[in-house]
Formats: structure tokens, C-alpha cells, sequence
């Protein structure tokens, strides 16, 4: 019997029926809530705190008890994703850049275990760069960074930069006050703020908020 015949193969125009009456496709319920697209399997918490800015979509999945608390003044950038099956908190002034994984959760078991869960934490003024991965069981120190693509599997120090696969640290910041950078954030935070669309976005309605695309997109930033 040739490999063929044991795995009864199609081609996608012999599987084109099944294929469009979706007998190979899985499908979430997922909502969306303004910027949030959220799948909750069960029981799952989300807290948001007052001022957090998300940009869309960022995507949160929540397991049977899991929980996300995201303290006031923090930001997602597009595309991040939170996993929750346990715990993860992310405390103030913590900046995510985009397409961010947070995880506290392997998802799956290896081999015949049951998966394994582990409560993840980022602190407060912690900035994490573009792709990193956060896995399951790791703290993130006060104002620490995060460098892009960065995959962390232990906890990283208050004030320290890591870096890498797995992620190791690189520097030990000196401690200083507020965020890191910062230039345009007072206006992020502030409740009356109106977002402004990127130029290459189509948006045409946020939160209720008709935007004019022909006004120039800097021009108008620089005067809010
Ligand atoms: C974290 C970051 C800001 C640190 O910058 P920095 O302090 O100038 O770091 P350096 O360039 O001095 O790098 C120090 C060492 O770490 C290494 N390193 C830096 N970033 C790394 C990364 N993402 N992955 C692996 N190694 C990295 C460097 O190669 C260097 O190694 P070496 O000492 O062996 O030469 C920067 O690496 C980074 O990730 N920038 C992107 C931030 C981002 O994602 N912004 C998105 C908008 S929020």
C-alpha cells in the first residue's frame, strides 16, 4: 500500500467540497470588544484599568479560570496576544510593542502530562520590544526591557535589559523616575485624548469617532 492510499490524500480541488463547507475548519467564538478580540472558555477575568490604551486588535484568550489584570496607564500595541489559564498582571506604565505573546500556559502537556500553567507577572514601567514571547512562570522586573524577538523563560530583574533566545541579561539600567522615553504618552493617557489614525489604515469609525483622512496625520498629532 503506497503512502497515498493509506492517508487518503486529496488534492484541494478533490477536497474543494469539504473544504467550503468548512469540514476542515476549526472556529472560535471569538468577541470583539472595541480593540479586544476575546475568547473565553469558561470563567475567565479580565480587569482594565482606567487610561490603558490598546491599539487594535490585540487578541486575549482566557482558559476555564483564567485571569488578566492590566493596571492603568499601560499599553498594547497592535497584535499583542494574552493567554490566560492561571494569572497574568500587567501593572502600570508597562509598555507591550506589538505582536507580543504573553503566556502562562504551555497550552499543551508533553507527552501524557497534563499541560502546565504558571502565573506570569510584568511590573511596572517594563517595556517589552516588538515579538517577544513571555512564557509561562516569568516575572518581569520594575522598568526592565525586553529586546525584540526576545523569548523569556525566567525572571528578569528590576531595572535590567535582556535579550535573546533564551532571553539573558545584557545591562543592569541605572533606577530612574518615569517611563521609559515617553514623548508622546501624557496625551495617550489623558481621557479626552481622541486617537488619531495611521495614514495607512482605512479606520473609519473608532469608538464612535469619525476621523477625517485628508487632514495631514502629523500636523494634527503635533497640535493635540
Ligand atoms: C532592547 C534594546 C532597546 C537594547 O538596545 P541597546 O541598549 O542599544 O543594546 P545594544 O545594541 O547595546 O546590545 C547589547 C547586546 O545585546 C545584543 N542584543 C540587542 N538586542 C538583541 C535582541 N533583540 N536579540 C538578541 N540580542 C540582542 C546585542 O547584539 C549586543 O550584544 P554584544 O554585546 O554581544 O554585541 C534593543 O536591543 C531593542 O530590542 N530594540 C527594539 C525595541 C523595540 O522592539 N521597539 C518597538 C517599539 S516599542
Amino acid at each position: 500500500m503506497t503512502e497515498s492510499e493509506k492517508y487518503k490524500f486529496k488534492t484541494i480541488d478533490e477536497a474543494k467540497d469539504d473544504l467550503i463547507k468548512n469540514r476542515h475548519t476549526f472556529t472560535d467564538p471569538w468577541v470583539k470588544y472595541g480593540p479586544l478580540r476575546v475568547l473565553n472558555h469558561g470563567n475567565g477575568i479580565m480587569k482594565i484599568g482606567d487610561s490603558t490604551r490598546f491599539f487594535e486588535p490585540v487578541w486575549i484568550r482566557m482558559g476555564h479560570k483564567g485571569k488578566i489584570t492590566i493596571y492603568p496607564k499601560t499599553f498594547f500595541q497592535r497584535e499583542c496576544e494574552l493567554i490566560a489559564e492561571e494569572e497574568i498582571v500587567v501593572e502600570e506604565e508597562v509598555r507591550v510593542s506589538w505582536n507580543v505573546l504573553i503566556m502562562d500556559t504551555d497550552i499543551h502537556g508533553i507527552g501524557n502530562n497534563p499541560k502546565e500553567n504558571s502565573p506570569v507577572r510584568i511590573k511596572k514601567r517594563a517595556w517589552i520590544g516588538s515579538h517577544a514571547r513571555i512564557l509561562k512562570g516569568v516575572t518581569i522586573g520594575e522598568a526592565a526591557i525586553i529586546a525584540c524577538n526576545s523569548v523569556v523563560t525566567s525572571d528578569i530583574p528590576d531595572y535590567a535589559v535582556a535579550a535573546g533566545i533564551p532571553a539573558k541579561v545584557i545591562k543592569i539600567l541605572e533606577p530612574f523616575e518615569g517611563k521609559h522615553g515617553g514623548r508622546f504618552e501624557g496625551k495617550w493617557y489623558n481621557p479626552d485624548f481622541v486617537p488619531i489614525p495611521h495614514p495607512n489604515y482605512y479606520v473609519q469609525e473608532l469608538g464612535g469617532v469619525k476621523f477625517d483622512w485628508k487632514e495631514d496625520w502629523n500636523e494634527k498629532r503635533e497640535k493635540q
